[in-house]
């Protein structure tokens, strides 16, 4: 499926993902009124990356939980409607519940908390703050029953992760997304020594092939500490058949793509599959939930009894 914020802002960005081969429909990250964004330029994709500030550009929870509604009735009619992520953003946690609150009396099938919006200045990321984002999950799981799930930034502390798995399982928190981009990065274009992107002095969120290995860590890490509790969907680098197969084999049940879908348009969807069921083909191989457990116990994190200093 697509990662949210590609490609999936306005009604006829999300039929056509509705009629492509994405196995999913993810909507831009909404908040609660609609935003311009921040100025331009705010996106630069160079060959083995992107860097982006967008700034939440988006029409407002209301007219997705419209658009949502006109999508399932037209695509159900026909006979080949697929899940729909609404992604939400709020300001402050009032909002954060006014937003789940919306989307529980729409036709969203789940619901992907983004606690990892790189691009508000001076705003904290919330998903590195974990006392904050238990306080958040209590609230939320009582705000809606859809299925809930958390886009979390990427961790590079083992500990994090092993912390936020503990208040994902707490909370009964369904799957999580990770991860979004890697946030406070500057790429500066040589030809005028200044930074590609406008906003925040040129600081924006990291994507594209060269996140992949942090993106992969994540899911290998989260799937060793979350089991088969939660489901987990894969996001960060992955342009080919063989990416999305190296995420599946290292613990995520689903893939999403950002950048490479952004460059190369809704044709990527199905070129992917082809390249995936190839590998499938040639590995006879069954990715099975045994496989994937397996391989979440042989990828041994840190801890007190294995620390390379006993
Ligand atoms: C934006 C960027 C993100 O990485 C994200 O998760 C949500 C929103 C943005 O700037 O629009």
């Amino acid at each position: 499926m697509n990662a949210a914020g590609i490609r999936d802002t306005d009604y006829n960005e999300l039929e056509l993902l509705a009629q492509s081969d994405s196995g999913a429909i993810v909507v831009k990250t909404s908040t609660i009124l609609p935003r311009q964004g921040n100025p331009e330029p705010r996106y630069k994709s160079l060959s083995t990356m992107s860097i982006q500030s967008m700034g939440l550009p988006n029409h407002g929870y209301k007219t997705y939980i419209r658009y949502i509604e006109r999508l399932k009735e037209k695509y159900e009619k026909q006979g080949h409607s697929k899940p729909i992520i609404v992604s939400i953003a709020g300001f402050t946690e009032k909002e954060y519940l006014t937003l789940a609150e919306g989307f529980q009396h729409s036709k969203a099938d789940m619901i992907e908390v983004n606690l990892s919006c790189p691009n508000i200045v001076g705003k904290r990321i919330i998903g590195y703050d974990l006392k904050g984002v238990d306080d958040l999950t209590k609230k939320l799981r009582l705000a809606t029953d859809k299925v809930l799930g958390f886009k979390l930034p990427p961790y590079l502390d083992e500990v994090m992760i092993e912390k936020m798995s503990k208040i994902i399982l707490n909370n009964n928190i369904e799957f999580v997304t990770c991860i979004n981009s890697i946030p406070n990065t500057l790429i500066i274009d040589p030809a005028t020594d200044k930074p590609w992107i406008k906003p925040n002095k040129g600081k924006g969120g990291l994507g594209g092939r060269c996140i992949k290995p942090i993106a992969l860590g994540n899911v290998a890490s989260f799937c060793h500490y979350l089991k088969d509790k939660v489901s987990i969907i894969g996001v960060g680098g992955i342009s080919t058949g063989k990416d999305a197969y190296d995420f599946l084999l290292y613990g995520a049940d689903a893939v999403q793509v950002g950048t490479q879908f952004m460059e190369e348009g809704i044709g990527c969807f199905a070129r992917i599959q082809k390249e995936l069921d190839e590998i499938l083909r040639k590995k006879t191989l069954k990715i099975a939930t045994t496989c994937r457990r397996r391989n979440a116990e042989r990828f041994t994190p840190y801890n007190e009894e294995n620390s390379f200093t006993k």
